[in-house]
């Protein structure tokens, strides 16, 4: 096993809400650095494994570290960005990136003065390039600009990793596109590690040094009856080179033989893929299957 892997784990996790399985044994190792990205199908349990990271839930069998530390209650290192909501309309955009510094809420940071907290503030929006929009209010922003705004606000306390969950999905598709080239060069600057939930398959895959489809659409040894109280496993899992820093990688035939593949893999249905079979190509990814799973 990797050991440079082990800065995000997920060992053995399943979580079931009301007895209904949502996720079903999840293996998950992930590099300090990486851009992972999680595509599914609706409802199969990405914004479930997101909170389990998080720590805004706790799995019901298993466990989930970070940095080899057990997660316990959100705390701010690890940042997390919505879709939207997550700005207070009444502050001005310096105000909010700063917020989480003049909360005290990272450590050492009640004792910076207003002055390095207003520093260190407009450093941050140098890096989202909102300088020069400091004093306006959220409604005053276009919404890739509220955006960034956003990322900006969880990067200012320095989180160890970031969590997006669909945080483009409000935004029209060229604004899209540019925040997906941003958050790319942001990404290379800053070298954060990052953990992308979306149900665009093509954002996942143009985004992502690293791509998991999570789906409840495949078949093992537990069998296909009704009965079966079946939940969401990573599926495939599959190392992505970085593109080009425009967007025109995407209609390359790789592309698009790849974001076919995981359609019919992850989307369909009826494709059941036996979990001996699942496309675990990234060097980090492993799965343990129980003797039940495991069948033939
Ligand atoms: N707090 C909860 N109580 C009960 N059921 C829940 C709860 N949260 C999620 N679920 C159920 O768990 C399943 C997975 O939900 P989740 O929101 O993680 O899916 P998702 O993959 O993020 O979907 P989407 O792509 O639509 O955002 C759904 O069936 C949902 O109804
Ligand atoms: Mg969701």
């Amino acid at each position: 096993m990797n050991q440079k892997a082990r800065f995000l784990q997920v060992i053995d996790v399943y979580k079931s809400y009301s007895g209904k399985v949502v996720l079903d044994n999840i293996d998950l190792q992930v590099k300090k650095g990486e851009f992972c990205t999680v595509v599914g199908p609706s409802g199969c349990g990405k914004s479930t494994l997101l909170r389990l990271i998080v720590g805004a839930e706790k799995p019901t069998e298993g466990e989930v570290l970070l940095d080899q530390v057990s997660v316990g209650p959100p705390d701010i290192q690890r940042g997390i960005v919505f879709q939207r909501y997550s700005l207070f309309p009444h502050l001005t955009v310096l105000a909010n990136t700063s917020l989480g510094l003049r909360l005290g809420g990272r450590p050492g940071s009640e004792r910076m003065s207003s002055q390095e907290i207003k520093d260190e503030s407009m450093d941050i929006l140098e890096k989202i390039r909102l300088a020069e929009h400091a004093d306006k209010y959220p409604h005053q922003l276009s919404g890739g600009m509220q955006q960034r705004v956003a990322i900006g606000q969880s990067m200012i306390m320095k989180p160890k990793i970031l969590l997006m969950d669909e945080p483009f999905g409000a935004l029209d598709p060229d604004t899209r596109e540019d925040m997906q080239l941003f958050l790319i060069e942001l990404w290379e600057q800053e070298k954060m590690t990052i953990f992308f939930v979306t149900h665009d398959l093509e954002e996942a895959a143009f985004l992502g040094t690293r791509m998991l489809v999570l789906s409840q659409y495949y078949s093992d040894g537990r069998g296909n009856g009704k009965g079966i109280n079946r939940g969401a496993k990573i599926i495939s899992d599959h190392p992505l080179p970085r593109m080009a820093s425009n967007t025109s990688g995407k209609q390359s035939r790789e592309f698009t033989r790849l974001i076919t593949q995981i359609r019919k893999e992850g989307f369909d249905p009826d494709y059941l893929q036996h979990a001996h079979e699942f496309n675990l190509l990234h060097p980090d990814s492993f799965q343990t299957l129980t003797e039940d799973e495991s069948r033939i």
